[in-house]
């Protein structure tokens, strides 16, 4: 299977985001925390940010919205013209009109579960959606350490994934690096957002490295 690694701009230096962004260019695509500090206790990125970051990068963005009503300020990412918008399960009215919404403006369309929300409820929505982004962590920052606990939810999702031939992407995000990989593609991701992991180091030895590693152990 085909594996994706999204490092996370969150991990980057705010003061050199344009080098910073050239750093990644071997990734697949930039992920982008846009956080308003209401729903996450953390404040980052808007739409402005995100569309010079989208003016200045090789790759596609990939954002990741933790923020309230995203049913009123998802759509404006989308229209910049951006790869993919995922919104938050818990924060979203009608997921399944937002959804058709994002694809409509041409974005892919992606729900985003906490460590604590249960996928069954959106298993039968899968056709809904281009991706689902369990997350590792609990969002707000970067830094964190993986939550194993969640893993149980990409197994019921690659399943559920299989049985009905649909190609939705599995996203994993927060505490990735290249020992944590290897239980995430394991369990059934195929998309990986590293932040620290990718920006410790060299960030295009890191993202071969976990690159490679996900390959290794993915289904
Ligand atoms: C956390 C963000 C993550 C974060 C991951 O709320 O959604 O994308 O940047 O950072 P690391 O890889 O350092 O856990
Ligand atoms: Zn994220």
């Amino acid at each position: 299977m085909a594996v994706r690694i999204n490092p996370s701009i969150l991990a980057a230096d705010f003061v050199n985001l344009e080098r910073d962004v050239a750093r990644i260019a071997t990734a697949d695509l930039m992920h982008v925390d846009v956080m308003d500090n209401h729903f996450v206790p953390n404040l980052t990125f808007g739409p402005q940010m995100v569309e010079r970051l989208q003016a200045v990068s090789s790759i596609p963005l990939d954002i990741h919205l933790m923020i309230d009503d995203p049913d009123r300020w998802a759509p404006a990412y989308a229209e910049l013209g951006v790869f993919s918008v995922t919104f938050h399960a818990e924060a979203v009215a009608d997921a399944v009109a937002l959804a058709r919404r994002l694809r409509g403006i041409g974005a892919r369309a992606g729900i985003a579960l906490k460590p604590g929300t249960p996928v069954e409820p959106y298993l039968e929505l899968l056709p809904e959606f281009d991706q689902v982004l369990v997350m590792t962590v609990e969002p707000g920052f970067g830094g964190q350490s993986f939550m194993d606990s969640t893993m149980p939810k990409l197994v019921e999702l690659r399943a559920a994934v299989a049985s009905t031939g649909l190609d939705v992407w599995l996203q994993v995000d927060g505490g990735i690096d290249e020992r944590t990989i290897v239980i995430a593609a394991e369990a059934g991701a195929d998309t990986f957002v590293a932040g620290s992991a990718v920006f410790r180091g060299d960030p295009t030895a890191q993202i071969a490295l976990l690159r490679s590693t996900a390959a290794a152990h993915a289904h």
